[in-house]
């Protein structure tokens, strides 16, 4: 069935493909929404754009070479110039909840990779709070689950194990597990974010706090609009 949000987020994306400018070294992030990024940025490239990415998973590493985006190894590289990606959900301040599509511990060196983070999202995506919406996820090593996740559990967050349309554990692109957190009224963002930190087994943890420059936020009839952080 195709998305409902579709044309939302195609508008959103193909705003952002439109920042983009020749010779930049680029982030690509992670999505349904980074799909029309790719696609509007493909069209750019096709047209003479030149420009590079490093992808943020498999899955948008795929896609870029179906594509034509010529792609890069973050390796290659001291700095990118921008990076942009989808999020979870995006509160007043621009902070974010990301990693719905498990791709949180790349997209996060990404996008800190970055002189900007712009953020592509459907108008839902916009919270009061975050984890409002959606659970905060948390990429674990397998080894130690148990203990991993008591201690985040000792968070005060409410840890669940992710797992796949066949019932097995999800399994992300660096080969680990991913825990998805109720979150609760969550006062101090900034101490949790340090304390899931401290936890041996955590490799990364979905909250983006203070990262985003801007949002593109696409509406349902193909306009958009900017939301400028920082
Ligand atoms: C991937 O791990 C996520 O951080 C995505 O960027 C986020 O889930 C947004 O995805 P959609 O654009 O598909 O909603």
């Amino acid at each position: 069935m195709a998305d409902p949000r579709g044309a939302s987020k195609r508008a959103a994306g193909h705003a952002a493909a439109e920042l983009v400018r020749d010779g930049q070294r680029l982030g690509l992030g992670t999505g349904s929404t980074v799909e029309f990024v790719l696609q509007r940025l493909a069209e750019r490239c096709a047209e003479g754009l030149d420009v590079a990415g490093v992808p943020t998973s498999e899955q948008t590493a795929r896609r870029a070479r179906e594509l034509g985006i010529p792609l890069l190894e973050l390796a290659e590289v001291d700095r990118l110039d921008l990076a942009i990606d989808g999020a979870d959900e995006v509160d007043p301040a621009g902070n974010l909840i990301k990693g719905g599509g498990g791709a949180l511990t790349r997209e996060k060196i990404v996008a800190a990779a970055a002189d900007r983070l712009v953020v592509v999202a459907s108008p839902e995506k916009l919270v009061d709070r975050l984890g409002a919406t959606f659970r905060l996820p948390i990429e674990v090593l397998a080894f130690g689950l148990r203990q991993t996740t008591a201690r985040v559990a000792g968070c005060g967050l409410a840890p669940a194990l992710r797992t796949g349309p066949d019932g097995a554990p999800f399994v992300t692109d660096e080969g680990n597990l991913i825990l998805d957190c109720e979150l609760g009224p969550m006062g101090d963002l900034g101490a949790l974010d340090a304390a899931l930190q401290a936890i041996p087994g955590v490799l990364e943890h979905g909250l983006f706090l203070g990262m985003a420059g801007l949002t593109v936020v696409g509406e349902a009839d193909g306009s958009t609009r900017t939301i400028q952080h920082r």
